[in-house]
């Protein structure tokens, strides 16, 4: 059977998503957790847009072993040069040059003729090449590029080089039959085809990625670049999930396979959305909260006489846990290792104190601590780790017929405890105030939203953030059986990053 390459862009075209900014530690987790995906290729990130940028890719490429590390670059020299820089040390390292080729981008964006983007397409490629003999050329824009000029650009680029050639679907306009048609040409008018993996890279904007690439797929595409959970620029790119598990599904069809391990979807999942803060919508396909859910009388019967009734794919291959085993406070530590295990999680000793101890606080205060509880708690903790300020204590008081109070205790650098208090509108507002007194960092809050982890009155809540300084936006997400305390938790999660990014930002300056 053929194999599909998984070109995973999350770290790049994912990341460009508005509002999806994430730092080096968590670009770096993400990656692990892409290689246990086991991934073909992680397009780490575009080093000349950024140093953080730079130093990220530099770290995946140092730390992350198995899968290829692209590295993205604009056809300028110094592009392509920081570039190399940052993957030099990868095991399996890649560059990817882009170059749009459209009419539109040409006349209105970068003011050049056909002749010029040919010329400067094929030495950048071969500049890339002079470092690292695995090559990828992206015409961008191609679906909206004159069928005559990609043949010319895609031939000229394999001859300067290039072993991977990526069609994409930029402004997400294509429609199946029409990119399919487009990448079959590709094998009948390009001369020397058979030297390139043949790659599409699509859009969202009219709902169609997903259709396209496996289109794409079915008339020869072997490499597929796609994101997970669908984010990227504008409305998404392709959904890693969707694109796997379509040819998982229907080998029937495909007569393909790829090298993903499907069970660790889920959990890639759960990790890109806590990392964003991008929540997945319910109903989305393969990892929303009701994609395994059957609601109608008619389909549970159907389900209990026998699964394949209503149910194409089994949850369990795609790595979501079973809410069957609920533990409480009588639970012991050995049940709560093993019920860690089960969901994919392996903390060494002391992470996996704390998380402990964190499962024995939930579990006084709810009867049943179900998987959903687990996984919240466990980013929780994950998040406490490398914090500048924790949050020791907060008391509030409120009620329609006082002025909500709020006193507050952090930790903060070098161990200091710090402590005020401050009035509010609420007790999330009187909160945040008390917080910005021990915390002077000059921020607005731009999105705020609770939502709870199970059913139940007891249930944990969890609540996102999002907080923006000097242009940047940053994350915020925090959890507890009080929501006023989650609250905290998220605001105190966002200002760390904050607090975190701009040392990242001086420090990068300063060596410069
Ligand atoms: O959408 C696009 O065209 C891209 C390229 C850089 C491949 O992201
Ligand atoms: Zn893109």
């Amino acid at each position: 059977m053929d194999k599909v390459l998984i070109f995973d862009t999350t770290l790049r075209d994912g990341e460009q998503s508005a509002g999806a900014a994430l730092n080096i530690e968590e670009k770096l987790e993400i990656a692990k957790q892409l290689e246990n995906l086991r991934v073909d290729i992680i397009e780490a990130g575009f080093p000349i847009s950024s140093q953080g940028d730079f130093e990220a890719v530099r770290r995946i490429a140092r730390e992350v072993r198995t899968p290829v590390i692209c590295a993205l670059a604009h056809a300028r020299p110094e592009a392509i040069d920081r570039a190399w820089e940052a993957i030099r040390e990868a095991k399996h390292p890649r560059i990817h040059v882009f170059l749009s080729t459209s009419d539109p981008h040409l006349i209105y964006q970068l003011g050049k003729n056909r002749e010029e983007i040919l010329e400067a397409a094929t030495a950048m490629v071969r500049r890339a090449k002079s470092y690292c003999p695995d090559i990828e050329f992206s015409p961008m824009d191609a679906s909206r590029t004159d069928r005559e000029f990609i043949y010319q650009v895609v031939e000229s680029v394999i001859e300067a080089g290039a072993t991977t050639v990526n069609i994409p679907d930029t402004v997400g306009y294509a429609i199946p039959e029409e990119f399919g048609d487009l990448i079959e040409s590709l094998f009948n008018k390009v001369r020397n085809i058979n030297k390139a993996v043949v790659s599409v890279h699509c859009h969202d904007d009219l709902g169609l990625a997903v259709a396209n690439s496996l289109e794409a797929v079915r008339r020869g595409a072997r490499q597929v670049e796609c994101t997970v959970n669908g984010i990227g620029e504008r409305a998404g790119n392709a959904a890693l999930e969707e694109i796997v598990m379509a040819i998982h599904t229907r080998k029937d069809f495909f007569n393909l396979t790829s090298g993903i391990d499907s069970t660790q979807i889920y959990k890639s999942s759960r990790l890109v959305s806590d990392m964003t803060g991008f929540q997945i919508q319910r109903n989305k396909a393969v990892v929303g909260e009701n994609a395994f859910r059957h609601q109608s009388g008619i389909h549970q019967d159907g389900l209990l006489k026998a699964a394949i009734t209503y149910e194409i794919m089994n949850p369990q291959t795609v790595g979501i846990p079973s809410s069957s085993i609920v533990l409480g406070k009588l639970s012991g530590r050995h049940a709560f290792v093993e019920r860690l295990a089960e969901l994919g999680y392996s903390l060494n000793e002391e992470d996996l104190n704390r998380a402990f101890r964190s499962f024995k606080d939930l579990a006084d205060k709810k009867k049943d601590v179900t998987d959903k509880d687990i996984e919240s708690l466990v980013a929780q903790e994950m998040r406490t780790l490398s914090e500048t300020y924790h949050i020791e204590h907060i008391q509030v008081s409120c009620g329609d017929h006082s002025v909500p109070t709020a006193t507050v205790k952090l930790r903060g650098p070098g161990d200091v405890i710090l402590a005020d208090a401050a009035l509010g509108t609420g007790p999330v507002d009187a909160v945040y105030k008390a917080i910005n007194r021990l915390v002077a960092v000059p921020n607005k809050l731009t999105e705020f939203s609770v939502n709870s982890v199970t059913a139940g009155i007891d249930a944990m809540g969890e609540v996102l953030i999002r907080i923006e300084s000097d242009g940047v936006t940053y994350t915020g997400r925090g959890a507890a059986t009080d929501i006023v305390v989650a609250s905290a938790k998220a605001y105190m999660n966002a200002l760390n990053r904050l607090l975190a990014g701009k040392q990242a930002r001086e420090k990068s300056k300063t060596e410069k």
